[in-house]
């Protein structure tokens, strides 16, 4: 197959860098173009993060210049996919006009995700909902496809093979990393040996996409799962990894060995289709008393180019009607990056890039 010529928007973050390790030898995709702010436009890649270039990226990929983060420098450098790591606030107007320039947007902001006509996809939970895609098609010459927050990329994932039984309602508690703020998220200062329990906007989040991802196609809409959910998020002084205290209330009463059971065994359409960034178990059990732990088990996923990509749930205990269990989900990768390369991936096979002009 020839690869499709593609740019990264943001490349330079910590989600845009992981995005560059994720397509430097990537099977579908070529980087063709690099953009970042203002500040870093003109700069080798390699030279604007010097501090953080992987020994492993290619010579060719170091030696991309960044360029404009315009629609016209984008559509113009004849990329045709764009995985965006853009801050929200620029997100929201450049992808639309990346759309309306006939590109294929993979966004990670937060601008787009909550749209009427938008997938918020997790291709292991709601493939269907890629249908939304070819309704963009009819109304615009591209379309844009998000992944959703971090938390919920790893909370939906485990609550969808639990809908199986009647889940109804989900308690969750947050501990995430401070890289989930941005390469600047968070200072020092504030966190060091601290926990903040407040993050703004992202219970809102938590809940509206959760529902969103969990919800079933109804014609051109999506309707919201009724699973109540209820978050208390807060950052951590964690490098990378969201640990989540998960309890669930069913309608009837749950077991251990049945609840593991369904975790572990489930899969869906990337590993049926052997995507290249799919792992192969989506869901990881542990059984050690006291994992998931971030330093442990924060790349958790084979194979090798889907580290980090498996959801790791751990210290299940049922009573009654209820399950509780901790899970970890990298945010940069499985939350991030990885999230949405996996999206272009299925959208790939799916053949919806079929029009899309190569090399
Ligand atoms: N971090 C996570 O765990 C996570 C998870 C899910 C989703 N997200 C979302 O992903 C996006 C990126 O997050 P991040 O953590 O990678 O943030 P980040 O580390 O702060 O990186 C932001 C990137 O955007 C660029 N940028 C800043 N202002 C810009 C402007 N005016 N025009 C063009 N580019 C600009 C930066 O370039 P310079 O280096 O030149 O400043 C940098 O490449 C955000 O929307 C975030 O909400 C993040």
């Amino acid at each position: 197959m020839k690869k499709i010529r593609t740019a990264i928007l943001g490349c330079t973050g910590l989600v845009g860098r992981q995005f560059i390790r994720l397509l430097d030898d990537h099977p579908y995709f070529e980087l063709s173009f690099l953009s970042a702010s203002p500040r870093s436009v003109g700069k080798r890649y390699g030279d604007a993060i010097a501090d953080g270039l992987p020994a492993d990226i290619s010579e060719k990929t170091a030696s991309l210049g960044i360029g404009e983060p315009t629609a016209a420098a984008i559509a113009g450098s004849g990329a045709r996919v764009v995985f965006s790591a853009l801050p929200a606030g620029i997100a929201g107007g450049l992808e639309l006009e990346l759309r309306q320039n006939g590109l294929v947007v993979f966004s990670n902001a937060s601008s787009h995700r909550m749209d009427e006509r938008v997938p918020l996809l997790i291709p292991e939970v709601n493939a269907p909902h890629l249908e939304l895609a070819r309704e963009q098609l009819r109304v615009h010459p591209g379309f844009i496809v998000t992944n959703p927050n971090c938390v919920v990329s790893g909370l939906a994932m485990a609550l969808k093979p639990l809908t199986a039984f009647a889940a109804r309602a989900a308690t969750v508690t947050t501990f995430q990393a401070v890289s989930g703020g941005g390469r600047h998220g968070v200072a020092a200062w504030d966190i060091l040996g601290n926990v903040i329990p407040y993050i703004k906007n992202e219970e809102e989040k938590v809940v509206g996409e959760t529902k969103k991802i969990l919800g079933t196609l109804a014609g051109k809409r999506i309707r919201e799962h009724g699973l109540e959910i209820f978050p208390s998020c807060s950052r951590v002084a964690v490098k990378e990894g969201h640990l989540q205290s998960v309890s669930v209330e069913f309608s009837k009463p749950a077991n251990e060995a049945e609840i593991a059971g369904a975790l572990s065994a489930f899969a869906a359409e990337p590993q049926r289709l052997a995507l290249p960034t799919a792992p192969r178990h989506p869901i990881l059990v542990q059984e050690y008393a006291d994992r998931p732990q971030p330093l442990l088990d924060v790349h958790a996923g084979e194979p090798a180019a889907a580290r980090g990509m498996a959801v790791t749930v751990g210290r299940l205990r049922c009573r009654g009607s209820r399950c509780s269990f901790f899970l970890l989900v990298h945010n940069t990768v499985r939350g991030a990056a990885g999230g949405s390369v996996l999206n272009a991936e299925l959208a790939v096979s799916q053949g919806l890039l079929a029009g899309v002009d190569r090399g």
